[in-house]
């Protein structure tokens, strides 16, 4: 009966499976706070889209880790067509063609020595305009690599609609953007900075939401939906249920949730403990993101869940 009368149901093609790729590495590197998920080689980040393919995962979400050497202050391996994150674009566009979105995290922080996801001006502070521009060549690069959708994620003022008309002018207008509209500063972003290596010291709090906030979320929603955004996110997932159900209320475009690697790593240590059911809060986890009003989500589970669904 339950069964029968659920409001809400899980679907593969709900899921989206976030990666990263390793620049100049042999093995696959465990991420020691995301147990079950790894720093890929191009070989095995191609298998895992497969996997993601036969599993009836509808998108993969790409994060390029180069190596120590190559990042600089304006995050230059991020527009390098040579560049790790674009080497694995073309890789997993050439295993699954169209069968999976293939999508690209559009952010300068993976690329800079100094972690921040955009350029600094001389007093060390993000340089939002200067930032844009690395956008748009980003988005070009990316698109010309073969991402069917860019993903900006760095919370830059203006960025949707810069990198619209780089897209636009690059005779790349069927690329599309799902838009990290809002996104807070949080500490469950905490894992994913091993995941990337990244080489932050400080806070995004000048350019990600307080979480003290709500208000500022429609403000970003309306600003991206204006700058041409074709799916927006809300980021994390979990914490922000509350805003997620509020975008979801009037985004008159997809809506898209990021169970994130904080969100991802305090299930799987409790589970690794035996308190909690993992399978179970997983399901859970991923079913209040669908409640709430998130049609596609973005999680590490994603393969494993959509198998078991
Ligand atoms: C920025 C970016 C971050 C995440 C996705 N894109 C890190 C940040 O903003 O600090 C976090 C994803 C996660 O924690 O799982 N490139």
């Amino acid at each position: 009966m339950r069964r029968m009368v659920a409001e809400t149901r899980l679907h593969p093609a709900d899921l989206v499976l976030p990666a990263f790729v390793r620049e100049g590495i042999s093995a696959p590197v465990a991420i020691g706070s995301m147990p079950g998920v790894v720093q890929h080689t191009r070989d095995t980040l191609k298998k895992a889209a497969v996997e993601a393919v036969e599993a009836g995962v509808s998108g993969i979400m790409l994060f390029g880790v180069p190596e120590e050497s190559k990042k600089d202050g304006l995050g230059t391996a991020g527009t390098d067509p040579d560049g790790i994150l674009q080497v694995a674009l073309r890789d997993v566009r050439a295993e699954v063609g169209d069968d999976l979105i293939v999508m690209s995290d559009l952010c300068l922080d993976e690329f800079t020595d100094h972690g921040h996801c955009g350029v600094l001006d001389e007093q060390g502070r993000v340089d939002n305009d200067a930032t844009l521009e690395r956008y748009a060549e980003m988005a070009q690069v990316q698109a010309d690599a073969g991402a069917h959708v860019v993903g900006p994620s760095g919370m830059m003022d203006g960025q949707i609609g810069v990198i619209r008309d780089a897209l636009d002018q690059t005779e790349h207008e069927d690329v599309s953007i799902l838009a990290y509209t809002v996104k807070y500063s949080s500490a469950f972003f905490g894992p994913f900075r091993e995941a990337v290596g990244s080489s932050l010291k400080g806070d995004r709090k000048t350019y990600q939401q307080d979480p003290a906030n709500s208000r500022e979320s429609l403000r970003e929603l309306a600003l991206d939906l204006e700058e041409g955004a074709d799916m927006v996110m809300v980021k994390p997932a979990g914490p922000y249920l509350d805003i997620l159900a509020k975008v979801a209320e009037v985004s008159d475009v997809p809506v898209a949730a990021y169970q994130i690697s904080g969100e991802y790593a305090m299930i799987e240590a409790a589970a690794e403990r035996g308190w909690i059911d993992r399978d179970k809060a997983i399901m859970e986890s991923l079913t209040g993101i669908k409640r709430a009003g998130a049609q596609m989500i973005l999680t590490y589970w994603a393969t494993e869940v959509a198998r078991k669904l």
